[in-house]
């Protein structure tokens, strides 16, 4: 008698990829933990050690880095010896959960599952309401945002995505005037004022305390060609007098999309150029069912960039508008000889390269 091949239950397998699911969303909180507590970065410096021996070196009270150790060993991030009573955390592993590891630091990325959490009774509200909730509700989104964006943005700047416009490298050297739109924290634009004396960068963002913050940071660098300015880059009217533009993941969260892109194209001298990172996806969902990060992606859109933008009365494209909604509205704002670009390796970034014409 030939044997029968056990059928799976779908029900069961869904069951299964609902418990998965538990476990992972629980994981994420635990894993941003280990990112601003710093031990995965302790324990990526450590031989196996005890509980007592990692919290000692991490500076952390024992009770809570031993539960922690917990959820990280059974959740399969931290190996246990149970002979000895060691712990540790495998290089393979430690190579997408500490600082070090950047731009491939999951655990900075997994920040936004706890950033999100802490607004569900607002968001709630909203599913009955509609409206949005303001950048201010969410605790920690601009230093997460920047923790972030540094992975995105700030590790590929000057190997990646500024290399996708050659020309822009030569202007930014021989000295140009660039901005960046819904800038931030900055962070990216530090770097460039550090690396390109003879150009002059400005930073637009609408949130005084993020503009504040940036300032106080670049002052700190004694950087003279870098400035910081809280304007809504959807009222702004500035005209012809910058060589380049940067809007790195600010457009879609942007009650105003449509007029910040106009604003950006009269901003710009004829020639200029625009270079955008922007989430990475299309526009129709049945186009992302093979997008290994898509649920995450509208996830944080309905949690945050579509209802910041609803908040204010705005489009609510939220961060799954798609590389063809994209380059349709950079066309519609004036925008010519739009090309896309990814990075390998990079799931989460779209680049653009837009330009004025001559
Ligand atoms: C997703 S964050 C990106 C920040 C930064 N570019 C980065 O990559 O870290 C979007 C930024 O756009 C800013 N923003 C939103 N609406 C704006 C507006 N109307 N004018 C200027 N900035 C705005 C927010 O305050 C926020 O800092």
């Amino acid at each position: 008698m030939v044997p029968q091949m056990m059928e799976a239950n779908p029900a069961e397998m869904f069951a299964g990829k609902m418990m998965d699911m538990l476990n992972g969303a629980a994981l994420a909180m635990m894993t941003s933990i280990g990112h601003r507590t710093g031990l995965f970065d302790t324990m990526s410096m450590m031989h196996p050690a005890t509980s007592v021996e990692i919290a000692e070196t991490a500076g952390l009270n024992e009770r809570y880095v031993r539960e922690w150790l917990g959820a990280m060993t059974t959740g399969g991030i931290v190996m246990y010896d149970p002979e000895v009573r060691t712990y540790m955390l495998p290089p393979e592993h430690a190579a997408f959960l500490t600082r070090a590891a950047a731009p491939n630091n999951i655990a900075a990325s997994s920040q936004f599952v706890s950033v999100l959490g802490a607004v569900e009774d607002g968001i709630v509200d909203c599913f009955h309401k509609g409206g949005g909730l303001p950048y201010e509700a969410y605790t920690r989104f601009h230093a997460v945002m920047a923790d972030e964006s540094a992975q995105s943005v700030g590790c590929k700047l000057f190997d990646f995505i500024l290399p996708l416009a050659p020309d822009v490298m030569q202007k930014l050297e021989t000295g140009a005037r660039a901005a960046d739109f819904g800038c931030g924290m900055g962070r990216s634009l530090r770097k460039m004022a550090g690396a390109y004396l003879m150009s002059d960068f400005v930073g637009f963002d609408i949130s005084k305390e993020v503009i504040n913050t940036a300032q106080r940071e670049a002052n700190m660098e004694g950087l003279m060609n870098l400035r910081f300015q809280q304007r809504d880059v959807a009222a702004m009217e500035m005209d012809e007098e910058l060589d380049v533009a940067f809007a790195f993941d600010s457009i879609h969260d942007q009650a105003h999309p449509d007029r910040m892109l106009t604003n950006i194209y009269r901003a710009l001298k004829p020639g200029g150029v625009f270079l955008i990172q922007e989430i990475q996806g299309h526009t129709h969902v049945h186009d992302n069912l093979e997008h290994p990060m898509a649920p995450f992606v509208y996830t944080v859109s309905c949690m945050h960039c579509m209802s910041v933008s609803l908040s204010q009365g705005g489009m609510g494209l939220g961060a799954a508008w798609g590389e063809e909604l994209a380059e349709s509205m950079l066309l519609a704002a004036g925008f010519k000889d739009i090309t896309k670009h990814r990075a390998e390796g990079d799931l989460m970034s779209t680049f653009f390269v837009a330009r004025k014409p001559k």
